[in-house]
């Protein structure tokens, strides 16, 4: 199953590929040839191994367009909405990865989780420090996996422990473009945390450090909350609203990635469109932190078709599953007057992210060509799915099953660039093993 175009325009019948009883061909880490078992095998040498998951549904691998891969230490804390969250929480626990080993254990937990929840490229905010970006490009490429990051960039309003300054952040961030950008399946993101962190002169910076790296992303946050609403307007009272900040700063273009852009105004969204900026949408985030509901249909709009992907948020968001996050992303819809059908949620947590992060050419679809990170999704992984999934006549009505009840527990197996890197399976035979070791047999970061 594969949605190959987006479904928010169009034919969506035409644009979902589902082939029962098919066959994903792999070579070289690439799809070489997708189609009906019957017609494909054999035509294959007899010696190729086949894998065979009978009732599964191969999708295309998840893609995370916003996490925060040092916040799973304060994932699930209790009580306050963003500011005085990122205060309490967040900033405390992100002081912690100057240790290099520290931020190598929890990478080596962030790409665990990610693989066991299905998801295979992800946008990542790691903390101010060097260290933090090291440890996480190290572990990716060990897996070789495709995922995009970068330092958070913040010369102001945070514990001067996590500061750093126009100057310094601009030299890290391009060392660190030179040593991760483009290597393996690597992309280097340009990440200035968001407008009320940095100083305009931070801001002008990281822009023209884009401008001399012109194929990295940009990511940042935008328009979240109300009181951050309130207090970028104080911060610069020059500027026409939140978005003008990044704007006048030259950080808005096609490259740049914006998590959540919950209240944007009408002419905020005309400009996300004019210059073709993507949006990531973060469900179990905005419900946690009590942020409010974003509206996928006010820039789905025919009049503005902004590129938009799935974002889990972790710590603020609460789930690295995609599939947890589309049935949250149906029930904002739900709140909003938007119902999302099925094939549009997996476009959102597929091609749709593979799109807003630059990376469609690559993955988010299962095409000839494209590499194969794909995800075995099963439909009979728990007794309620199992028995719902009996009257599922359609792979649409299966998909939205899987959407709204399916979690960690629905992904058989993952693969990146055709290598097997999770299967539930063999993994499960190792919980419950000794104390500090995590389900692949890890060693658990300290507390
Ligand atoms: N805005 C600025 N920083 C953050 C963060 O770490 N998490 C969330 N959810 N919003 C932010
Ligand atoms: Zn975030």
């Amino acid at each position: 199953m594969s949605v190959n175009g987006d479904p928010f325009y169009g034919s969506q019948g035409s644009l979902l590929t589902d082939i029962e009883d098919g066959l994903v061909v792999i070579k070289d880490g690439l799809v070489s040839h997708v189609g009906p078992y019957h017609v494909l095998a054999k035509t294959l040498d007899a010696k190729m191994p086949i894998t065979h998951y009978p009732g599964g549904i191969v999708s295309p691998g998840f893609i995370d367009t916003h996490v925060h891969y040092v916040q799973i230490p304060v994932l699930a804390s209790y009580g306050e909405r963003l500011i005085d969250w990122l205060n309490l929480y967040a900033f405390p626990a992100e002081a912690r990865f100057c240790d290099s080993n520290y931020a190598t254990l929890v990478s080596q937990m962030f790409f665990d989780e990610l693989v066991r929840n299905g998801t295979t490229s992800a946008l990542a905010f790691c903390a101010v420090y060097p260290e933090s970006v090291d440890a996480f490009f190290s572990e990716a490429l060990r897996r070789n996996m495709s995922v995009l990051g970068g330092k958070v960039l913040m010369d102001r309003n945070a514990p001067m422990d996590l500061l750093d300054t126009a100057q310094s952040a601009y030299d890290m961030s391009k060392e660190l473009i030179h040593k991760w950008h483009d290597k393996g399946r690597l992309g280097y993101a340009i990440t200035p945390r968001f407008a009320p962190t940095s100083t305009q002169q931070q801001l002008e910076m990281a822009a023209a450090l884009h401008r001399e790296h012109p194929d990295t992303l940009i990511q940042t946050h935008i328009a979240e909350n109300e009181a951050e609403v309130v207090w970028v307007r104080e911060l610069f009272p020059d500027r026409a609203g939140y978005l003008d900040v990044y704007d006048h700063s030259g950080l808005i273009g096609s490259r740049t990635v914006l998590a959540h852009a919950i209240h944007l105004t009408e002419a905020e969204r005309r400009r996300c469109s004019e210059a073709d900026v993507a949006l990531s949408h973060c469900p179990t985030s905005n419900s946690f932190l009590g942020s409010g509901l974003f509206r996928l249909r006010g820039v789905k709009e025919d009049k503005y078709r902004i590129r938009v992907g799935l974002g889990s948020d972790v710590g603020g968001g609460t789930r690295f599953s995609m599939l947890e996050t589309m049935g949250e992303a149906y029930k904002v819809g739900g709140l909003t007057g938007y119902p999302i059908n099925a094939i549009r949620l997996f476009y959102l947590a597929t091609l749709g992210g593979a799109q807003a992060l630059g990376i469609e050419d690559k993955v988010g679809s299962i095409e000839v060509g494209k590499e194969a990170d794909l995800v075995i999704l099963d439909t009979h992984s728990t007794p309620l799915l199992d028995f719902r999934s009996r009257d599922a006549d359609t792979i649409a009505e299966q998909l939205f099953l899987l959407a709204i009840m399916g979690d960690d527990r629905a992904i058989l197996a993952t693969y990146v660039a055709g290598e097997l890197a999770y299967c539930r399976d063999n993994a499960n035979a190792l919980l419950g093993s000794a104390d500090g070791v995590g389900a692949s047999g890890r060693q658990l970061p300290p507390r």
